[in-house]
């Protein structure tokens, strides 16, 4: 189908995030699995209900819309996923694999936040203030968990560089 309007270009775009929404959904309990520290693991736990959250709210915005949402597929996101796949196949260490899988979850919050900051402004301009609304809060949500992502790889960067420095000093 043609992109004539704005309006065509929005739907576009909210179907490109429902189809990060799902991948994103796919990802977040193979990252829970694979990380050894509680309180990381726990916040991957708790965004994945973050983001069945956010596939409910897309899915009223279409409801507002009266549209279905397009066959797309956000390549965006599937690149990120087969980055960590990639990953895996250099054989991380633990520790490597945890700072690895925070980048790339940063990475996906970072990609989120872009996509619904422009989906906000793009709701405000064709006059969908409920719409924008509900996109705002996805967008709130995807700014926190970069935040706490951001800390946890600060924090987990110093103990490996310091631990690092300790091995070295053994030897
Ligand atoms: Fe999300
Ligand atoms: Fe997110």
């Amino acid at each position: 189908m043609a992109m004539t309007t704005p309006r065509d270009l929005f739907i576009h775009d909210l179907s490109d995030a429902m189809s990060a929404e799902q991948q994103i959904l796919k990802m977040l309990p193979e990252l829970a699995k694979e990380s050894q520290i509680p309180e990381i693991r726990q916040a991957y736990q708790q965004h994945e209900q973050e983001t069945q959250q956010h596939v409910q709210r897309l899915q009223q915005v279409f409801q507002l819309l009266g549209k279905q949402p397009e066959k797309t597929t956000c390549f965006a996101i599937q690149g990120i996923a087969e980055e960590h796949r990639a990953l895996h196949k250099e054989q991380p260490a633990p520790p490597v694999l945890e700072m690895a899988n925070l980048g790339g979850a940063d990475q996906t919050e970072h990609l989120e936040m872009a996509m619904y900051t422009s989906l906000v402004q793009m709701a405000k301009d064709l006059g969908q203030q409920q719409t924008a609304q509900l996109l705002q809060q996805n967008l709130d949500q995807e700014k926190a968990m970069a935040k706490r992502i951001e800390g946890f790889s600060k924090s987990l960067g110093k103990q490996m560089a310091s631990s690092a420095s300790g091995a070295h000093a053994a030897r």
